[in-house]
């Protein structure tokens, strides 16, 4: 989704934005501009594409010497993903006011911007745009008197949707106004200079001190100072955040794209998430007191989990671990879905919303028609200081450090974890699960990490494999139980990242429908971890076969069952079958990732998708 940058301070701003945008293109656009205030007044330039494009515009004009008008030492800048009007320059940000003195940047939907241009326009205002961000500037220009925040308070007034915006006008040359809702903006605070942007990393390099604005505030930024205010424009105090997370997190540190970084990460990532929530005292616990999880949160008669994308995959998982280890009902679902249908809430079910980015809107509309109900509502998400982690009642960090590939990789097994050790603590505290037992199973959580890396260790017979495959024109995941989960996972991993059509089945299923796709142009991909299931899973592998498909498995490395049925066994180190998903979706990860190297495409940025969803 769109990315938004803004600095003021000594320097020159142009470097400084164009540097700020690199760090958001992981966020998905395609189109990208700055607006910078310096001595010739305000100056815009935009280009349709990518950042390299708009950095190849000013590098000519500042080389011919015209890059004068370029010079200013504030400016806003961003990344832009359509969602109102095509991909062009003329729809891309920053958007003006009709004389050309206001630049706005914004990252969000203006739902009545149609009711809103119609009434603009009969006050005369011609567009230029087809963007629903247009409307912003000139609403701002219709209320400003002069005071740039004043006029901002008024326009907001008139807004529905959500936004992020960056503000700036030529006859307030000292300041920014910034002002959130509904979609991320952290504004940095510096020596001499501060910045705003949509996500950290792109202010990491400035400073580290942070604040993150909630819904509708505002922050108005000088060299020297930050102020802020409520949405009646009203002075407010606010606390900064120190990030202490390097910005070397961020970058690729010699791998060739992030995804393969961050897939690499996973050992890591596991230990960090794991490992300030075990107790290992006389016999090992597990210490949810972090983050306040006591007895009062297993009174309740049901769990429901909802998520988007990959995090819902992880919530599928979350119900299979729920009832298996604390026998307690678990709805899991599709956030988008949630929030439109009618659903029977019960003053005693407790919501667990997962979400990487803690900024999906879907997500964020469950959460809070959830709140609405009176439910408890635990959040279980990566990036401190998201609208989720604020807004839930506890917070469960995966401490996987930034994720900024697309397809989510180490989100996704530190999701689980996070899911596990609640799970547990749940039977635990329920009674499903006795002490020593727990002990046990947290053995098991803690070898996961040198198993990841284990597997990691093997990838050359991954990268062998996609080098045979990787055009297939079909690949099916089957599995059953937790494995079906798994395959929904890698499938979306595959599609996203090398566009191949993969679907995943629960195995079972296979011949109520899906096995009328196959033929010898389908690679099936077997999950195979769930040892009481092996013979049915050999089945639906000699189903497929039988019609010309290509088979690869992945199981344990201490088992040969199907050494003779498939073409190509990938193994995983052996763990309790309820933990594998940590594990086996590892191998599928690789495959995604190698596959789309293979077809010549950029694993880190798949056409069309964005990091982080923050609209609907
Ligand atoms: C987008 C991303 C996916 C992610 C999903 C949910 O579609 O491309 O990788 O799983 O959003 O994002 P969240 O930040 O809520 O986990």
């Amino acid at each position: 989704m769109c990315g938004i940058v803004g600095y003021i301070g000594t320097e020159e701003a142009v470097p400084v934005l164009l540097n700020g945008l690199k760090k958001l293109e992981y966020r998905g656009y395609d189109s990208a501009g700055i607006a910078v205030l310096g001595k010739p007044g305000l100056v815009i330039r935009k280009s349709k594409g990518a950042l390299k494009q708009l950095e190849e515009k000013v590098a000519a004009e500042l080389k011919t010497g015209d890059g004068a008008s370029l010079s200013g030492a504030m400016g806003i800048g961003h990344t832009r993903w359509a969602t109102h009007g095509e991909p062009s320059d003329i729809n891309s940000h920053p958007h003006t006011d009709v004389s050309g003195k206001i630049a706005v940047v914004h990252n969000g939907i203006i739902e009545n911007h149609g009711k809103l241009k119609a009434w603009l326009e009969a006050h005369g205002v011609i567009f230029r745009s087809e963007t629903d961000t247009e409307v912003i500037a000139h609403l701002i220009d219709f209320h400003y008197n002069g005071d740039l925040l004043l006029a901002v308070v008024e326009a907001l007034k008139r807004l529905e949707g959500s936004y992020a915006l960056g503000i700036i006008c030529e006859n307030n040359p000292d300041r920014i106004v910034a002002v959130r809702k509904e979609s991320p903006l952290v504004v940095g605070s510096g020596r001499g200079e501060n910045l705003i942007a949509s996500d950290v990393p792109a202010l990491l390099e400035y400073t580290r001190e942070v604040y993150y604005l909630e819904d509708r505030e505002i922050a108005v930024l000088y060299r020297d100072r930050v102020e802020f205010y409520n949405e009646e424009g009203q002075g407010c105090k606010k606390e900064s955040s120190h990030v202490d997370w390097d910005v070397s997190a961020a970058e690729k540190g010699g791998y060739e794209h992030f995804m393969l970084k961050e897939i690499h990460e996973q050992p890591k990532a596991l230990i960090n998430t794991l490992r300030p929530r075990i107790k290992t005292y006389a016999v090992k616990s597990i210490n949810l007191e972090e983050i306040g999880f006591d007895g009062s949160w297993v009174e309740a008669n049901r769990v429901v989990i909802t998520a988007c994308g990959t995090a819902w995959h992880a919530g599928m998982i979350g119900k299979y671990a729920f009832e298996h280890f604390a026998r307690i009902p678990v709805d899991v679902d599709i956030a988008s879905e949630y929030r439109y249908r009618n659903p029977v809430f019960n003053p005693r079910d407790i919501f667990i919303i997962i979400s990487q980015s803690g900024e999906t809107a879907d997500t964020l509309a469950a959460m809070r028609m959830a709140r609405k109900s009176g439910a408890r509502i635990i959040a279980i998400t990566n990036v401190v200081g998201s609208t989720l982690a604020r807004e839930a009642d506890l917070v469960m960090y995966t401490w996987a450090g930034p994720e900024i590939a697309v397809a989510s990789t180490k989100a996704f097994t530190t999701q689980l974890l996070c899911i596990y050790l609640i799970a547990l603590q749940f039977g635990f505290l329920r009674g499903t699960i006795g002490g020593d037992v727990l002990a046990d199973y947290i053995d098991a959580l803690e070898n996961l990490s040198a198993y990841a890396a284990r597997i990691l260790d093997g990838k050359e017979n991954i990268q062998r494999f996609a080098s045979r495959q990787f055009n297939k024109s079909k690949v099916f995941f089957l599995g059953r139980l937790f494995d079906y989960a798994v395959s929904l996972e890698s499938a979306l991993k595959l599609k996203e990242v090398s566009y191949t059509h993969s679907e995943a089945f629960a195995a079972g299923e296979l011949k109520h429908g899906p096995i009328a796709l196959v033929d010898e142009s389908t690679l099936v991909v077997a999950l195979c971890t769930q040892s009481s299931l092996f013979d049915k899973m050999d089945s639906n592998i000699k189903e497929v076969k039988a019609r010309g498909a290509a088979t690869a498995a992945i199981t344990y490395e201490d088992v040969d069952y199907f050494d003779k049925t498939v073409d190509e066994v990938f193994r995983i180190p052996h763990t309790l079958d309820s933990f594998t998903p940590i594990l086996s979706v590892i191998p599928c990860q690789l495959y995604a990732y190698y596959c789309a190297v293979q077809r010549g495409l950029d694993p880190d940025k798949p056409r069309n998708l964005a990091k982080s969803v923050t609209v609907e």
